[in-house]
């Protein structure tokens, strides 16, 4: 049985729970971790001071802003990462950080068990636990709103009885880090209706925007972010620009019907204004710094990349061997991408590299062409050999089919 346990600790009703759950009824020593991956509600200080009030015997917090978009964010940009070819997967990006930071606090201070506060019923179970567990085997780890059976009732009767404060929920269950913002439940439960306006609160609603079009310039090094109209940023700071700048003006919600690992369709709500501009504009450039070969295999690798990541295997090898590909084949990403930002629509205005495969003298109809035609006419003969010689072929038997027919 284990004796002390990690609690990934937010300081809403489940998790507060669960710190005196743990302590009365298991008899366990509980120290919590509350991580900042750039969460806009979160008041760290308050949720420290009330683990303590609730008797953890220690209490960590960490600013992982810096390690989240230097490690995580910046390899979705190199992968191109969605999952479904929609979704930014910015919840599931921080879950293996967030996982990589337990297990190394709970080694620090000797702990055989981590708990989390999932539900039985969503992929962060999946990818909390994969993850602890490829990390660690040793390390035992519990969701007690699953494993417990809790519901909201029992929560509500304890935290009364045991002095824990309970806050109205808020109407919808959300998720924040600097990457995005994911919304479920409540009127977005039922798909037949748009998403109101109440869900969203990084972005503005598209048919209330007031802010005037913006036009933005990025600048990327080897496949990442580097500068921002021209300012040389880290990513981070660039991420959290693009946020409010493109949030204002409608870019970013992404209404998502999504497969869960678990089985079930589920309604989110997404709000990832940053990431649907870096995103674009990442591709903007691939397209003209890498040739067809390379962008065919890109696509293939980076649909499987946002699979892994969103399936919680972001510890299996096999990512290891992709994200070799990605650094390779983002090598030649480098330049400037001019994007204008204007009442919910995001495009490309503008694209320019030192590596661009762009070659003016062989598109351009001008006088400046160079691309000699002639040669044109004795390739299409041999790539179409195939094809016209099958059509050929069977073009001659139907049209002896036909004959036959006719004469009966
Ligand atoms: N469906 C998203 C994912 O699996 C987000 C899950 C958390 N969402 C929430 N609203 N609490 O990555």
């Amino acid at each position: 049985m284990a004796k002390r346990a990690l609690l990934l600790y937010s300081g809403g009703l489940d998790t507060s729970v669960m710190l005196k759950m743990l302590q009365e009824k298991l008899g366990m020593d509980v120290l919590t971790l509350t991580l900042d991956i750039g969460q806009e509600e979160n008041d760290l200080k308050a949720i420290s001071g009330k683990a303590w009030d609730l008797g953890a015997t220690d209490v960590i917090t960490e600013d992982v802003k810096k390690k989240f978009a230097a490690e995580y964010i910046s390899r979705e940009i190199k992968s191109d990462g969605l999952y479904g070819g929609i979704y930014p997967l910015s919840t599931s990006i921080a879950r293996p950080l967030m996982s990589l930071e337990a297990v190394r606090f709970a080694e620090e201070y000797d702990c055989d068990l981590i708990v989390h506060g999932c539900t039985g019923k969503g992929n962060d179970q999946v990818r909390f636990e994969v993850s602890i567990k490829a990390l660690n085997d040793d390390i035992e780890v519990i969701a007690p709103v699953r494993d417990w059976g809790l519901n909201r009732d029992q929560e509500v009767e304890f935290a009364l009885a045991n002095n824990i404060p309970v806050k109205q929920g808020g109407k919808y269950s959300t998720d924040e880090n600097l990457w995005g913002r994911s919304v479920e439940g409540s009127d977005l439960e039922n798909p037949a209706f748009p998403v109101p306006d109440d869900a969203y609160s990084w972005v503005v609603p598209p048919h209330l925007v007031r802010e005037v079009k913006a036009e933005v310039q990025i600048g990327f090094s080897q496949g990442l972010p580097v500068t921002l109209n021209n300012e040389d940023l880290d990513i981070r700071h660039i991420v959290s620009r693009l946020n409010s700048i493109s949030g204002q003006r409608g870019i970013g919600g992404i209404d998502y019907l999504e497969d869960r690992v678990t089985g079930i369709k589920s309604r989110e709500f997404y709000e990832c204004p940053a990431a649907v501009v870096l995103l674009a504009a990442h591709k903007a450039l691939e397209r003209i710094t890498l040739n067809k070969e390379e962008m065919d295999i890109k696509k293939a690798m980076d649909a499987k990349w946002g699979d892994l990541v969103y399936n919680g295997l972001w510890f299996d090898p096999v990512m290891t061997h992709i994200n070799a590909f990605e650094e390779s084949v983002n090598e030649p990403i480098t330049g400037e991408v001019r994007l204008i930002l204007d009442k919910g629509l995001c495009s490309v205005a503008g694209i320019e590299s030192q590596n661009s495969l762009y070659n003016f003298e062989t598109s351009t109809y001008g006088k400046q062409d160079t691309f000699d035609q002639s040669m044109a006419k004795g390739f299409i003969s041999i790539f179409g050999n195939q094809t016209v010689n099958t059509a050929r072929v069977r073009n001659k038997k139907l049209e002896r089919i036909l004959s036959s027919k006719n004469q009966t």
